[in-house]
């Protein structure tokens, strides 16, 4: 690893301490400042190359971090799986070493299985030692800058001039849906236990084993009780793609029990806030209203944050200590 640098790779929270946070807090904080100009862009890493590879597909987080890569003038390759080599049988590892060999500096992957950019890290390392992985989504073991993107997002809904993560103590956070199968559920607990929130966890018991409560969080299979004065509920989606049986009796009958509606928010804390990740399943996790109203949702504004997100911490892993501005 280069003298200067951060970390080499982000893969996981798992190992973040709140010092790691509060920088990754801060230095979002600055490229906000930047989003905020009439000229939206710095030079921070001119020269580098970012390469988007998306082996799964995505909305927000590929194209928040092409935007991120952008803002900070580096140049950006994207990748697509149906149009590439990939198609004729080439493998995983050879495609990363072909992005390697045009000079990449910094890889973002996602992909349906666990592992696979911890697997390209120690690849790159063995290879080169000076290429950064950023895990973008793999299977349902971590979603890094989701995680980060939700506690910059609370964290400034809590303090917008300067966001904290020590503001999250005693808060009460609820994280609802299917848990088991969310990578954004797994870094949102390593992120919000570490920084001191009170999490609970709720969904019927097929999607939230009890080894949950090993994050430190308490578990809920019923809904009102994660919801009782809760600060922040964090909703997830129903993903369908990763149960490989049934799992909840009928998309009716878990909106009825675990869905999140304004009537449901009731004995929440007076001003409570609503999250999702996206992409949103309206009328299934999420009452369609509730997800559109302002005043409660928090959703818009993920997505906006990303970007900020996005932005540091491709400096933190590619500017070798150099300006951030
Ligand atoms: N939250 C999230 O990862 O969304 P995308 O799948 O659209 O990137």
């Amino acid at each position: 690893m280069s003298e200067g640098i951060w970390r080499q790779h982000l893969i996981s929270l798992a190992d973040f301490s709140v010092t790691d946070y509060e920088l990754v807090l801060q230095t979002a904080l600055s490229f906000q400042e930047v989003l905020s100009r009439r000229t939206k862009k710095v030079p921070t890493l001119q020269g580098k190359l970012v390469a988007n590879l998306f082996f799964e597909p995505s909305t927000r987080t590929r194209n928040s971090f092409e935007l991120a890569a952008k803002r900070l003038s580096a140049d950006i390759l994207n990748f697509s799986p149906s149009t590439s080599s990939l198609s004729k049988g080439e493998s995983i590892l050879d495609t990363a070493r072909t992005f390697l060999a045009m000079g990449t500096d910094i890889m973002i992957i996602r992909h349906q299985a666990a592992g696979v950019p911890t697997m390209i890290a120690q690849d790159m390392d063995n290879l080169s030692g000076k290429v950064s992985i950023l895990n973008a989504g793999d299977g349902k073991h971590q979603h890094p800058t989701q995680g980060l993107l939700d506690l910059f997002t609370i964290c400034s809904y809590l303090n917008p001039l300067k966001p904290l993560a020590k503001d999250l103590i005693g808060k009460k956070i609820a994280i609802v849906g299917d848990i088991l199968h969310s990578r954004v559920a797994r870094s949102n607990l390593n992120a919000l236990v570490t920084c001191g929130a009170d999490v609970h966890l709720a969904a019927p018991p097929t999607l939230l084993p009890l080894e949950f409560s090993e994050y430190g969080a308490k578990i809920h299979h019923q809904l009102d009780p994660a919801l009782e004065n809760a600060d922040f509920v964090i909703t997830l989606r129903l993903q369908a793609e990763r149960m490989s049986e049934f799992l909840i009796p009928s998309l009716r009958e878990y909106h009825t029990q675990f869905g999140i509606s304004r009537d449901r928010l009731r004995n929440c804390a007076e001003g409570v806030q609503v999250l999702h990740p996206g992409p949103v399943n309206r009328g299934v996790e999420i009452s369609s209203d509730l997800m559109d109203d302002p005043r409660l949702s928090l959703i818009e504004k993920q997505v906006t944050n990303g970007v900020s997100i996005r932005m540091a911490l491709l400096y933190l892993l590619g500017s070798s200590g150099g300006s951030l501005l």
